[in-house]
């Protein structure tokens, strides 16, 4: 089967990646560091032209979802969350016994931060995905400020798919408390089978974090895998505007047998077919076909609102074209 269910790179990290990583293995004998100052020193660096920040500023986790987790565990009491958007955020509050506000942000085809003000002032932990997994929507800087203005608790931003739009709102943690923003490795430099993510913000905030965390969540392979990739980010540039251009490819296509692609902000495409009748048939045709693809209804949390959608990871040039001709048959 070729997966385009899981959005994670579908293209290896370059040789130069393997090889410093390869020897790395003979070491695997020590404890990580613990601390986890170089690769914090080595993503601080990778911030500066966003922002300059210190280690005292980051932490990190075993893959974002870990991050998601620890998060809710110190901010969500009340987690309110823009639906459908990337479903962890409300298992972790199911994980952790939280409460959770579930708000549709879809209207005619078009996701957008729309909060009512009430349950903005409830909520101890509002989410927000941009680009939003799984409709690829972005979200303008300014929707996002005014939530991180008028909301009540903490406002988490998961920027896991940043590489590929590089539009952040890292720039306001200096003067925002409220806000935290997460990264993740998994997307973008490819390390997914590793685990490593990110979080961002305000020293006090990290602390927080930094006090319930194990001592050595991250595994020593991901701290180092996390330093080489960085060091090596130019290589990795060439891949995500590859992936963006066969998104984009793939979305036209889609486009001109009659169904509704989502905007290509991200490794994966959203595609409207339209009618729940239709998607299911292409979804099938699709297994039969070899291809695995994620249907918009498997997922209780999207509550209906993905029916007739399915999400399709951008994997290479040949897999998509066998899903343009599967659909066009
Ligand atoms: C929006 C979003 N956040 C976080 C994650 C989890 O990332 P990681 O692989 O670093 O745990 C994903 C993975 O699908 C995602 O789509």
């Amino acid at each position: 089967m070729i997966d385009l269910a899981i959005a994670d790179l579908k293209f290896p990290p370059p040789g130069i990646v393997i090889r410093e990583l390869m020897r790395e293995i003979s070491k695997i004998n020590y404890y990580p560091s613990g601390d986890y100052l170089e690769i914090k020193q080595a993503f601080c660096d990778y911030l500066r032209p966003d922002v300059s920040l210190g280690p005292e500023n980051l932490v990190f986790g075993n893959g974002l979802d870990e991050i998601i987790d620890l998060v809710t565990r110190v901010w969500g009491g009340v987690n309110l969350i823009p639906a459908p958007t990337f479903s962890q955020y409300s298992m972790a509050a199911a994980r952790s016994g939280h409460r959770e506000i579930s708000s549709n942000m879809l209207h005619q085809g078009k996701y957008d931060l729309d909060f009512d003000e009430a349950d903005l002032r409830k909520a101890s932990l509002v989410w927000i995905c941009n680009p939003n997994n799984p409709t690829g929507d972005l979200i303008s800087r300014k929707k996002i400020e005014q939530v991180i203005n008028s909301a009540r608790g903490m406002v988490a931003v998961d920027e896991c798919y940043y590489e590929y739009t590089e539009k952040t709102v890292v720039d306001l943690i200096k003067d925002c408390e409220n806000l935290i923003v997460l990264r993740s490795f998994s997307k973008n430099f490819g390390i997914a089978g590793l685990r490593l993510g990110v979080a961002i913000s305000s020293p006090k905030n990290i602390m927080k974090i930094e006090r319930i965390r194990q001592p050595f969540n991250v595994n020593r392979l991901a701290e180092k895998a996390g330093v080489i990739v960085l060091r090596h980010k130019n290589e990795y540039k060439k891949i995500w505007q590859r992936v963006l251009k066969i998104g984009k490819k793939f979305a036209a296509e889609i486009k001109r047998i009659g169904y509704r692609p989502f905007p290509v902000n991200a490794n994966f495409v959203l595609v409207d077919f339209l009618d729940e009748t239709k998607a299911s048939e292409a979804y099938l045709k699709l297994k039969e076909g070899g291809i695995k693809t994620y249907p918009g209804w498997s997922e209780e949390d999207f509550q209906g609102s993905l029916n007739q959608h399915i999400r399709f990871a951008i994997g290479a040039e040949r897999d998509m074209n066998l899903v343009v001709k599967i659909l066009k048959s």
